[in-house]
């Protein structure tokens, strides 16, 4: 009897195998030359560079000093480091071997040309949403525009049995839903149109939606918040810790401009989201993806500057005589106080800090980076920076400007442990933002 039941057990695992097998067997694509990838019409490729830099392709296939798309990048994972591939049409290194039609599979199902499957850390599971008359332009514009470089494949550093590729497959059955994007009737076209390119190409719950422990985004918690590189990719979702709420208005300016009058900026990671292209976008479409983001959190249409948050910040934020009471107060008088002063800022886009969104989330980490590293050209507002206090405040000092900011601006619970987190992202260093 037993017996019986063991041969039926491994009889089911046979056919579990040989199915897996099946599904997961992807055939090679026929390769291409590079005559077969002349003449895109110029709208074509035009339109497939603005959406090649609203997927961040760039940022993700360039490795640090390297050549434009011609790959290497480390990709720190939490499994280990993938490095991207080269994305330039060069025939041997690059994907100049893909026709149209295995560049569609890429993106749809995540394969690779020769049939291999590729790892999750290459946003396939939202690039499936997209149409293939998107997917076609960045074809064309990768085909047309990108120079050809050839390369050494540097080799992705995880551990066995995470490098098998055939795992990937399983991956895949249990968490990707796979298909072009579908609207929902209930929305209005301009939501839809938000949701396909948030969803699809600008893949924005990448980063902010949490992974479970096997990386994959867990969809019961869409826009909810997760640590990314370092940094914390805040909820875009009613839980998001902004004193003062999102609307569509203000998504859009942060889109556009890198920052938002009564939120704060695009730093980090999301400093290439924005200047590596979503906002080169057209502008309907831009309108369309904040449309789509304020029904996420369910902001109202309040006008900010009407806000009381604002206007009690704004007062906070005169000098005071009880000035340099406490360490923290002191530290941002001499610091701080000199860029972070007055009322007039906050109609310049940056906002008053006892307003900004680093203060005010449940983890210290932005705010830290932006006092240790402060803020480069590319980030935020174009062209305007912010010096980094690395060197010139020690971790206790920094921890009591951050505290004080924490407790007497915001009005908010005070960060726990924050001295040690300090020291963590010091010892961390800068990251490559
Ligand atoms: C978040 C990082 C990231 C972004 C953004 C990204 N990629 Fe990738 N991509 C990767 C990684 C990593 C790989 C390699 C995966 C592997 O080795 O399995 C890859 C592989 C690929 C491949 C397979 C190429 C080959 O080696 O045969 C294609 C095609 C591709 N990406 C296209 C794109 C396009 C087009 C965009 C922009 C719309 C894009 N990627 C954006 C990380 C990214
Ligand atoms: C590569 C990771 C990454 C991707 C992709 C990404 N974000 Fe972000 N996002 C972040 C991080 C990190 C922050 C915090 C930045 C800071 O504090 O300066 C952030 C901040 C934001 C904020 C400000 C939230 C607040 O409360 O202050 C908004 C709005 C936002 N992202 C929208 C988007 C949208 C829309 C997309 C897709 C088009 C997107 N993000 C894609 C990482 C990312
Ligand atoms: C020399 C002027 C200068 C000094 C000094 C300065 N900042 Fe800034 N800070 C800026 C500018 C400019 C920006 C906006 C940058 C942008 O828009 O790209 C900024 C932005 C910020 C932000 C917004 C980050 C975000 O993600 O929204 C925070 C927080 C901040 N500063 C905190 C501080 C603290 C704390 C100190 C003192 C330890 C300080 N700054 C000192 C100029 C300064």
């Amino acid at each position: 009897m037993i017996k019986k039941i063991c041969l039926g057990i491994l009889a089911i695992a046979a056919i579990g195998a040989v199915g897996f097998g099946v599904y997961a067997y992807k055939p090679a694509m026929q390769p291409v030359t590079a005559a077969d990838h002349a003449n895109f019409p110029p709208e074509q490729v035009e339109k497939g560079r603005v959406l090649a830099g609203a997927g961040y392709c760039a940022t993700c296939h360039t490795a640090k000093g390297g050549e434009p798309y011609a790959g290497n990048y480390a990709m720190e994972t939490g499994f280990g480091t993938i490095y991207a591939t080269n994305l330039t049409p060069d025939m041997e290194t690059g994907i100049g071997s893909y026709s149209q039609a295995a560049f569609r599979r890429a993106m749809h199902e995540g394969v690779g040309r020769d049939g291999r499957h590729l790892f999750p850390a290459f946003p396939y599971d939202h690039f499936t949403k997209m149409s293939d008359e998107d997917i076609d332009a960045i074809y064309a514009y990768i085909m047309t525009e990108v120079e050809p470089v050839r390369t050494v494949q540097k080799e992705n550093e995880l551990p066995f049995p995470l490098n098998l590729r055939i795992l990937q497959a399983g991956w895949k059955m249990l968490f990707v839903d796979f298909g072009e994007y579908e609207a929902d009737p209930e929305k209005s076209d301009e939501w839809n149109r938000g949701a396909y390119l948030a969803e699809g190409i600008t893949h924005c719950g990448a980063c902010h939606t949490p992974r479970n422990i096997l990386g994959a985004e867990k969809s019961s918690e869409e826009y909810a918040g997760a640590e990314i590189d370092r940094w914390q990719a805040p909820a875009l979702t009613a839980a998001n810790a902004s004193a003062v709420p999102w609307n569509a208005a203000e998504f859009r300016e942060y889109l556009v401009k890198g920052s938002s009058t009564y939120h704060g900026i695009a730093a980090g990671p999301m400093g290439p989201v924005v200047h590596a292209g979503v906002r080169e976008l057209p502008d309907s479409d831009l309108t369309a993806i904040s449309v789509y983001l304020a029904d996420k959190v369910g902001g109202d249409d309040l006008d900010p500057a009407d806000s009381d948050v604002v206007r009690a910040s704004l007062e906070r934020n005169a000098p005071d005589r009880r000035y340099r009471q406490v360490e923290g107060e002191r530290l941002y008088t001499t610091a701080c106080a000199a860029c972070h002063y007055n009322a007039k800022q906050i109609l310049e886009g940056r906002p008053d800090l006892g307003i900004n969104s680093s203060v005010n989330q449940d983890d210290p980490s932005n705010l830290i980076q932006v006092i240790l590293y402060g803020v480069n050209s590319h980030q935020g507002t174009e062209g305007v920076v912010m010096p980094g206090f690395a060197q010139a405040l020690t971790d206790d000092q920094i921890a009591s400007v951050a505290a004080y900011l924490r407790a007497d601006r915001a009005e908010k619970a005070p960060w726990e442990n924050l001295r040690e987190d300090v020291t963590q992202l010091r010892a961390r260093g800068p990251g490559s933002h």
